[in-house]
């Protein structure tokens, strides 16, 4: 059995999240999804995420590509979390591309194309500026 393991924040959930989750999901039998924690979130971004992590958890689980899913806690934790679940290809979108080719020696590492036209902070903008 391949599984594959992604990581994100998945906050107002969109398009863009359900394509690349669609398509990680076909490149194995078995997707695992790694949801930034709020703290992990706003250490990244200077924002605390508009839906908590766990309405964020209960969103991804509930997909149904979606077999298993945990709390990202720190992204220094890529390479442990990647044993822990004996996972065979990291799945990322390519606005990450090159930064997590450090665990290739561990599994695989796919970077897919972005939806274009669609993130959750453009959407955050459009909202408030309404
Ligand atoms: N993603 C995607 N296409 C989009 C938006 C996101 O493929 N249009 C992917 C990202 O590459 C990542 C995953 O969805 O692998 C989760 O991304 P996340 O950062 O949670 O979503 P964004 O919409 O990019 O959020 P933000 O605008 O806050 O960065």
């Amino acid at each position: 059995m391949k599984k594959i393991i992604t990581f994100g924040t998945f906050d107002v959930f969109h398009v863009g999240h359900i394509n690349i989750l669609e398509r990680a999901k076909a490149l194995g039998d078995y997707l695992i999804v790694g949801v930034s924690s709020d703290q992990l979130n706003f250490s990244k971004k200077q924002r605390y995420p508009i839906y908590c992590q766990d309405d964020r958890l209960k969103i991804i689980s509930s997909l149904k590509f979606v077999d298993e899913v945990f709390v990202e806690e720190s992204l220094d934790l890529k390479l442990e979390y990647i044993k822990k679940f004996n996972a065979d290809i990291l799945v990322m979108g390519d606005d990450w591309a090159g930064r997590f080719d450090w665990v290739k020696d561990e599994c695989s590492v796919i970077y897919l194309p972005r939806t274009p036209s669609i993130s959750t902070t453009q959407i955050i903008e459009i909202v408030r500026s309404k």
